[in-house]
């Protein structure tokens, strides 16, 4: 299909209070919260634009002026490293802030997800976007996580949601997908509930922190009222928009980590340091001496 329009931008939204994290998110944004040295967001970001994407448009509130610092040039931190000669710290954090071009824009109530990715309608300027939810980390040796859904928006031109198979009592932390395989990891997406009950989940297919979205749910997110626990879902949107064109679920390739959890961001923690060249060999000698204790 030669007509659509390539994926070029995302949204994150950011704008959450991270009450799963308090104390830790009282003063400080959770996304800011580091696996091993690096920011949560870092992370999705840094997939974002391994993905292909160009333009990332945060989401954000007034609590997160920190996401937005991150992304931002400090000059005088540059001069300092440079000074002192650590030109590779100097380097290393010059070039977060030219990764992508970020924007951010104000969600200025907390209504909901649906919400907050309705705030980049004009940012989107009606191209499709790729939505990346800062509390999924996914790691894959092989193709990001985003860049398999672009993939497959590129080859079917529609809404294409992340999903894989959660165990059946967590459905309900999740948007559940009712639809038909249709190949090896695909499905077509006929309905779509959010958080249902175990009991009244037609499947355990839950979608997991990745989107890439075509431009009519806009006004599909305008008509959606307030659903599950009161907010604006996106799910709600994105059932509607899949009564009126093609959606597609792909159950992408790799290991994601709910940050937003204690317990997922200890595994995140644990499985990061594992992969580094630098700590790897010590950090395993010391889990496996406080493991035989
Ligand atoms: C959100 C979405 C949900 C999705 C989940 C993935 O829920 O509403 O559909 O499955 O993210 O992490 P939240 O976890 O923000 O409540």
């Amino acid at each position: 299909m030669s007509s659509i329009k390539p994926v070029r931008k995302a949204v994150i939204p950011v704008a959450g209070w991270g009450t799963r994290f308090l104390p830790a998110t009282k003063a400080m944004p959770k996304e800011m919260l580091p696996i091993v040295d690096t920011p949560t967001i870092q992370y999705i970001v840094e997939e974002a634009v391994a993905s292909g994407i160009e333009q990332v448009c945060l989401v954000t509130a007034h609590t997160k002026k920190a996401i937005e610092d991150h992304f931002d040039r400090s000059l005088e931190l540059e001069a300092l490293l440079d000074a002192g000669g650590k030109t590779e710290f100097a380097d290393q954090i010059r070039a977060i802030a030219d990764m992508a071009e970020i924007v951010a824009v104000r969600q200025k109530e907390a209504k909901g997800l649906g919400h907050a990715v309705l705030c980049a309608e004009s940012f989107a300027a009606g191209e499709p976007i790729a939505v990346l939810l800062g509390d999924d980390v996914v790691y894959n040796e092989g193709t990001p996580c985003l860049k398999q859904l672009i993939d497959v928006y590129n080859e079917t031109g529609g809404s294409v949601l992340g999903v894989q198979t959660v165990p059946h009592e967590n459905i309900c932390k999740y948007g559940c997908v009712d639809g038909e395989k249709i190949g090896d990891r695909l499905y077509t997406v006929n309905d779509m509930i959010e958080k249902p009950a175990p009991e009244d989940a037609p499947t355990d297919v839950g979608v997991l922190g990745r989107y890439v979205i075509t431009p009519g749910i806009f006004e599909k997110l305008k008509a959606t009222k307030p659903g599950a626990g009161g907010e604006i879902q996106l799910t709600d949107a994105l059932k509607a928009l899949a009564k009126e064109e093609k959606m597609y679920a792909y159950d992408f390739e790799g290991r994601r980590y709910d940050v937003g959890d204690r317990l997922g961001f200890l595994e995140a923690t644990v499985e990061y340091a594992l992969r580094r060249e630098d700590l790897a060999a010590p950090f395993k000698t010391y889990l496996k001496s406080i493991l035989t204790k």
